[in-house]
């Protein structure tokens, strides 16, 4: 028998967007948060520069909204923005009145705000530079305080369950199946609703600014489930993480160009006032390419980014997390220009929502880095991540709890059936597919595209795809291969976004169609329409399982 958990409301994930809606539901309703490791696992404990919110008095909404708009080339949907941006000052209000200890200015006691590329104004509140270290311990606390919520930590949804038959009404989510990565067995999680808050997909490239766990989860179970997602071809790569060969996943925060870091070659020339009038603040996307054009351009394998030039004690009291990375890896930052390269760092499209993080499916939301809410459009504005994990984590609850009354428990379901299953002795499959997605995804489907690239991508992610649902149908599960799963199938989706795209915009550059288009839409992919390619119908018939 399958150990069987019933709750009001099942929370897949534990970054910014699901501690935040746990914490806004009524004290009545019976929640359940999992992370698939420990509770501060995923982006938002690693977040640096900050929270983009209207909180001065020199700001206003209609300029976060137009740097938004602008930063989004094109495909921002301007009703999200302005949803998100009217409710910023709310977010950061909750935020410090649950105690998350932002960077005061030392005379007046004000917030300090800092500055990040695309924005027209100081409005990026932060704690010095880890936020999200700050933002997760306090909601993880206070989630853990919470008499209605149980946390489940070394919890992996697999699967969604579901009844009825789609598209019909009858059809709803109702849990999900969940592997104990401790104990190893797969247990039920039943609930009136369900809220994938499971982040993004930026480990499908080789080289990224995420932790282990951003592998395309929740966006490759809502896909099954039945749920269109959209704009998966706009991967953000962050322009400057840590270059050394044995720094991983090292971010140097934007907020260091935004304090007067600046962009220079090997011969300590800039470059970046060539790109763009903005330089060093320019938007993300364009400030990635120009880097990635220099490297191609002189064959370096880095540029730097120098902040050198400001007092030691500014560096140290602004950058404290930073600067004692630089250490580690023997670079003094307040003396000498730090080796950076643009790196995968954050997923623009997901599962498509509404204002409320409604899925397709009755009884199913996404918040957070998983969801496509139409707010980054064709790149994502600095720092307006963490504040639409906390506005739609709000607007979700809301909904939830109007709702839930009108949805009975879930009834049980069928055990999770691992009769057919063996122990595999060939686990290296796991291991190699996991270096070869990665890699040529990073070598296709990067900063600059061609169609070739992509199509030679798209070939590969369909002959790893079978592999990996032979090794699923026929092999014990493991973490490994539920994240491999995932991310073969997020990345699948990512290759046939940018292969419908045929202008360049934004995030998605590709030398055969080097221009914008006068006229844009989201790329929509819904799993319910096949594709006319006999390759894409195998990829249908296995999101159907
Ligand atoms: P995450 O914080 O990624 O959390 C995902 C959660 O889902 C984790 O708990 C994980 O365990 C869980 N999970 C995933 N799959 C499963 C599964 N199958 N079963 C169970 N649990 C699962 N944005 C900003 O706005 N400002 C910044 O300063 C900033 N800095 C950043 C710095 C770095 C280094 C990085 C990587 C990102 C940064 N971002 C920043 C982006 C931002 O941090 C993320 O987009 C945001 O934190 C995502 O929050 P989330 O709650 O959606 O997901
Ligand atoms: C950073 O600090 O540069 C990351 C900010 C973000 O990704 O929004």
């Amino acid at each position: 028998m399958t150990k069987a958990h019933i709750f009001d409301v099942l929370v897949i994930g534990s970054g910014a967007a699901g501690l935040s809606l746990a914490l806004e539901l009524g004290p009545d309703t019976r929640v359940a948060v999992l992370s698939k490791a420990e509770l501060s696992a995923g982006s938002t404990y690693w977040a640096q520069g900050g929270i983009a919110a209207v909180l001065s008095q020199n700001d206003s909404t209609a300029e976060h909204v137009e740097d938004t708009l602008t930063a989004g080339a094109g495909l921002c949907h301007e009703d999200t923005v302005r949803f998100t941006v009217e409710n910023s000052k709310a977010g950061i209000d909750w935020l410090t009145n649950h105690g998350v200890p932002f960077t005061r200015e030392q005379d007046t006691d004000d917030y300090h705000l800092t500055r990040e590329g695309g924005h027209s104004q100081r409005r990026v509140i932060h704690a010095a530079d880890a936020t999200g270290q700050a933002l997760s311990n306090t909601l993880q606390e206070r989630v853990r305080q919470a008499e209605n919520i149980t946390v489940f930590e070394h919890h992996m949804a697999i699967n969604l369950i579901t009844s009825g038959n789609p598209p019909h009404r009858d059809y709803h989510c109702k849990g999900a199946y969940v592997f104990d990565t401790r104990t190893e067995a797969v247990e039920q999680f039943l609930a009136r609703s369900v809220v994938l808050a499971s982040g993004g997909a930026s480990k499908a490239y080789l080289y990224t600014s995420n932790v282990d766990g951003a592998s395309g989860d929740g966006i490759a179970m809502a896909w099954r489930a039945g749920c269109r997602v959209a704009n998966l071809e706009f991967n953000q790569f962050h322009p400057t993480c840590l270059y050394h060969p044995h720094a991983k996943a090292s971010l140097i925060s934007e907020a260091v160009r935004g304090e007067g870091g600046l962009l220079v070659r090997a011969d300590g020339s800039r470059f970046m006032p060539e790109y763009h009038p903005l330089a060093e603040l320019a938007p993300r996307d364009i400030v990635a390419r120009a880097i990635d054009h220099e490297m191609k351009r002189s064959g370096a394998d880095c540029v730097y980014l120098d902040i050198s030039h400001k007092p030691e004690e500014f560096i140290r009291e602004h950058f404290p997390t930073i600067n004692q990375t630089c250490q580690r890896f023997g670079i003094d930052m307040t003396k000498e220009p730090i080796p950076v390269v643009p790196a995968a760092h954050y997923t623009c499209g997901g599962v498509m929502v509404d204002h409320n993080g409604q899925t397709d499916v009755p009884g199913l939301y996404a918040i957070g880095e998983a969801s496509h809410t139409g707010l980054h459009g064709a790149n994502r504005l600095a720092s307006n991540s963490l504040l639409e994990c906390i506005v739609f984590a709000h607007s979700a609850a809301r909904d939830i709890e109007e709702r839930l009354h009108t949805i009975p428990d879930p009834e049980p379901v069928a055990d999770w059936d691992a009769s057919q299953v063996t122990d595999s002795n060939e686990n290296v499959v796991i291991s190699h597919n996991w270096d070869e997605l990665r890699r040529f995804m990073w070598d296709y489907v990067g900063i600059v595209r061609t169609t070739k690239r992509l199509l030679r991508a798209r070939n590969r992610v369909m002959l790893l795809m079978q592999e990996i649902d032979d090794f699923y149908r026929n092999f014990r599960i493991s973490s490994d291969l539920i994240e491999l799963r995932n991310l073969a199938l997020t990345a699948s989706l990512m290759i046939r976004c940018a292969l419908e795209r045929k202008e360049s915009r934004g995030l998605h550059f590709t030398l055969d169609y080097p221009e914008t288009a006068k006229q844009a839409e989201d790329t929509v992919l819904s799993p319910f329409v096949t594709g006319a390619n006999p390759l894409e119908r195998i990829n249908v018939q296995e999101i159907l399982h």
